[in-house]
């Protein structure tokens, strides 16, 4: 069977067996902040393990995309080293959610393996937990199974843990012995690639607690999980999952890409490095493909790494540029059919893996030499350990993670102090902490607040309304301003890119107007920059503004026209977000925003430019939305994960409160924000697109406009259009590109014409005083100054001069714009028969007007800089060539 046929059987098996056949959920696990990425089938099902969730089913199956490369189950650093570890895999997997158990499980798994697929049973183990005598009974009970080859083990082995916390239980795993006489029994589960697991039948029935403590689940599951890759190749008779039909596609586009061929050997350099290739591109456009993006932090700088260990295996194969791209397109091949979003993401997936090879590779090589500089000079010290200053330095400046940096170091023997890395992270990251604390003490004027009641958090209640009755809880001058603290207050403060509002607030005695509002902690602080005392009638400056120390009663009213204008584009932005996504691709994630009353900025993940054309349809899909004219939730005070559950987008890598605010436009967008909104879309009007750029590697940024600022601005283009077409006399709807061709193109064919009669006129001028010129010898002579003509005219006209007398000589001199041209020639005649050399004779001529040039004997051409040497350079000329002629 090929894979594909194996992958089915197993689907096929469990539909038998009344299983609903389920979808692979994504490798990226949105709703779960314990994992980084999928990492079991069971996954998926974690909330009816804990009794949190239901299905309308009791028995699936599936394949799963898993990912083991962080946390728990970890497999990155035997990737390539062995013929069966993985970082990505597919886990064919059954479950029962309260339903059928052990006895079930067991059987099918037996039937599956040893009736349909006829794997020889005396091959097979079965492993219990130590204390689950019900397995091993059953195991004994409803399979034939070798009594000999039911082995137990204890927890390391046999019970079976999600992560740190989560659901676990006591487990049976199936081992196959692939040694060539089968004498492979002692070495289950002792890490031997000849002996390995198949398959794990899970019986979850506890949930580990973040305290280490372990709770009884409600009701009893089943959770299995058989290693698809492990599998196939069995079946296939391989010894190894890399030689089976799931990577020999991979292999055959490497060997096509480096030339160097897949040998199967365990030891083998170049084997290694194909299989962590083979390997790592299956991880990295998976996960791409699921909408993971390299970077930084967390799940982004796990694949980062994946990346540059792959980039750094490519050496081994002596290829020095971007290939880890190139193996997406083969996975989309062979596996779109399963994996949809193989194909779907393509594009994307193979854009951002190049992008992140051509960065690494610039700095790659260089910090190679580091490296081997630093390993030189350690070997000469005699120590075999790299300092963490120096892994450090390498992955500060020339990109290496820690663990590429401890690959290459054991590749040489050495070791890599660790500790002494952290350290070095440490210390840089309080020296950045201390610059932004500098910063904000430079920034402080160092007034203090004057308290006119209990001091307390601002309430504020600008979600709903934009005035309200209110105290003055504190003032504090800061050099030309003031800046006040109410009660509460309507005034939204600048925050997650909103800028704050401004507005007046009103006491008995003063009106003051609020520039702009921001926070300092849990206070709303209003800066007011202009004052007016009510009593006495006049504007006073607000320092000179005078408090009688009681909390007096204000009005505070937010200026609703600008306060809507924002919030116009601010729900614009989340708009933005979900049409960016479906047009461009789900890696879209938003980077920052900015959002004032006039426009809106809105930064976000994407590799490339964005197309004209797609800039195009994410307009036209904003503003259709728009027209829908949908009302906004708004759903406070919601637990962050469920939030998340609910499928809200959050700022990857951003840190939320437990309890978040969600915003949501129901079917089209749904999102963290604490920002304020329009409260049905159609308010909107409308957005028009300004530009779009980049701000960094991977990051580009949209500015907008809409409702009357985008109003104003078409109307003003109209406008502009409008006048062009009565001045053309055009219809009012006639579109004025052709005419404005038509006129262009005239124009450039009357310039031309222009100046080709200018330029027989000068000629014909000049002919004529060439004509009736010196004679030295025979020889006409002549040097002219013409004004007003361009370098490029005056040497036509010097062309054109020497065809007219036969043996001439002459230098033209012209000073358009500030700028002296001279232009020398002489006839074919003077040149040979007087041996006269214009070349030689404009370059002393150019000399006078500070500036130089030459040519050949026949032509030649120079520029200056002074006007005033022209008379100089005449005389010049006119004495050289005499000179040449008489002597
Ligand atoms: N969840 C079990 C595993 O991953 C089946 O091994």
């Amino acid at each position: 069977m090929n894979s594909r046929e194996i992958r089915q059987s197993f689907l096929d098996f469990f539909a038998s067996k009344e299983h609903r056949i389920v979808r692979s959920a994504s490798v990226i696990p949105a709703e779960d902040p314990t994992l980084l990425f999928t990492n079991a089938g069971m996954n998926q099902f974690k909330d009816v393990f804990l009794g949190k969730g239901t299905r309308e089913y009791v028995r699936a199956a599936d394949t799963q995309k898993c990912i083991r490369a962080s946390g728990k189950h970890n497999d990155l650093e035997d990737v390539g080293r062995d013929t069966y570890h993985h970082t990505f895999f597919e886990m064919l997997g059954n479950w029962s959610f309260g339903d059928y158990y052990k006895a079930e499980a067991i059987g099918w798994a037996w039937e599956l393996l040893t009736s349909v697929w006829k794997l020889p049973k005396e091959r097979l183990y079965a492993t219990v937990y130590k204390d689950d005598e019900e397995s091993l009974a059953l195991w004994q009970q409803v399979t034939d199974i070798d009594h000999a080859h039911i082995l137990k083990f204890g927890d390391k082995d046999n019970f079976w843990e999600m992560g740190e916390t989560g659901p676990c239980g006591p487990c049976s795993e199936i081992h196959i012995d692939l040694t060539p006489d089968g004498s492979g029994g002692p070495l289950v589960n002792v890490g031997d690639y000849r002996v390995i697991e198949l398959w794990n039948l899970v019986f979850i029935q506890y949930n580990r607690n973040s305290d280490g403590s372990l709770d009884p689940l409600p009701q009893k599951h089943v959770d299995t999980g058989m290693g698809f890759e492990r599998v196939t190749a069995v079946m296939q008779g391989k010894g190894s999952n890399y030689d089976s039909d799931v990577f020999t596609p991979l292999f055959d586009r490497i060997t096509e890409l480096t030339g160097v061929s897949y040998t199967a050997s365990l030891d083998s350099p170049t084997d290694i490095a194909m299989r962590v290739l083979a390997d790592h591109s299956r991880t990295l456009t998976f996960a791409l493909s699921d909408g993971a993006v390299p970077g930084n932090e967390g799940r982004g700088y796990v694949l980062r790494r994946i990346l540059r260990r792959a980039v750094r295996y490519a050496a081994t194969l002596g290829c020095n540029e971007p290939i880890m791209y190139r193996m997406v397109g083969v996975l989309a091949e062979t596996m779109g059919d399963v994996f949809p979003e193989l194909h779907k993401q393509r594009q994307t997936v193979e854009k951002i893996i190049r992008a992140e090879e051509v960065s690494f590779l610039a700095t790659l090589g260089r910090g190679t030499e580091i490296f081997n500089e630093v390993v030189a000079g350690m070997k000469a010290a005699g120590t075999r350990v790299i300092s963490g200053a120096d892994a450090f330095r390498l992955y500060d400046t020339f990109g290496f993670p820690l663990d590429l940096t401890r690959l290459m170091a054991a590749e040489v023997g050495f070791d890599v102090n660790e500790q002494g890395f952290e350290h070095s992270m440490q210390e840089q990251k309080a020296r950045a902490r201390m610059d932004r604390k500098d910063k904000m003490r430079t920034s402080d004027d160092g007034g203090s607040w004057a308290w006119f009641m209990e001091e307390r958090p601002t309430g504020f209640v600008g979600y709903e309304t934009l005035e309200t009755r209110t105290r003055l809880a504190a003032a504090r001058k800061s050099g030309e301003r003031l800046l006040l603290v109410l009660d509460r207050t309507p005034f939204y403060a600048e925050s997650g890119g909103q800028v704050g509002d401004h507005g007046t607030i009103e006491t008995e005695a003063y009106r003051f107007e609020v520039a702009e509002t921001r926070k300092d902690g849990e206070l709303f602080v209003h800066v007011v920059t202009t004052a007016y005392d009510k009593v006495r009638d006049c504007a006073v400056a607000p320092s000179d503004v005078e408090f009688d120390g009681t909390a007096a009663a204000a009005e505070a009213a937010v200026d609703r026209d600008s306060r809507v204008d924002t919030e116009r584009n601010h729900t614009a932005t989340h708009l933005l977000h979900a049409a960016l996504r479906k047009v461009l691709g789900e890696h879209v994630q938003q980077k920052g925003s900015l959002v004032t009353p006039e426009r809106l900025r809105f930064d976000f993940s994407h590799f490339s430019r964005v197309s004209a054309a797609e800039l195009e349809q994410v307009e036209h899909e904003v503003n259709a939305q728009i027209r829908k004219a949908e009302g906004l939730n708004r759903h406070v005070d919601v637990p962050y994960e469920e939030a998340l559950s609910m499928g809200a987008l959050a700022f990857f890598g951003d840190k939320y409160a437990d309890r978040v605010r969600v915003v949501e436009v129901p079917g089209i967008s749904i999102e963290l924000c604490g920002g304020t909104h329009v409260g049905n879309i159609g308010q909107i009007g409308m957005v028009k697109i300004l530009s779009e750029s980049s701000v960094a590697s991977g990051i580009r940024r949209i500015e907008a406009v809409t409702g009357r600022v985008a109003e104003a601005l078409l109307w003003k283009e109209y406008h502009d259009l409008q006048e062009i077409r009565q001045l053309m006399k055009l219809k009012s709807d006639e579109a004025p590109l052709p005419k404005i061709q038509e006129l262009m193109e005239d124009r450039k064919a009357l310039e031309k014409q222009l100046q080709e009669t200018r330029l027989a006129g000068l000629l014909d001028t000049l002919a004529a005083s060439l004509a009736g010129g010196e004679e030295v010898r025979g020889c006409r002579v002549m040097a002219e100054r013409v004004d007003g003509v361009g370098g490029d005219e005056l040497r036509q006209a010097g062309l054109a001069l020497r065809e007219r007398v036969p043996l001439a000589v002459g230098l033209l001199c012209s000073v358009d714009d500030g700028k002296v041209s001279l232009v020398g020639f002489a006839s074919d005649e003077a040149v040979r028969t007087l041996k006269l050399d214009a070349g030689k004779l404009v370059r002393e001529a150019a000399a006078c007007v500070k500036g130089g040039g030459g040519g050949k004997p026949e032509l030649a051409t120079a520029g200056g800089k002074d006007p005033d040497g022209i008379g100089k350079a005449v005389e010049v000329f006119m004495a050289s060539v005499k000179a040449a002629l008489e002597g």
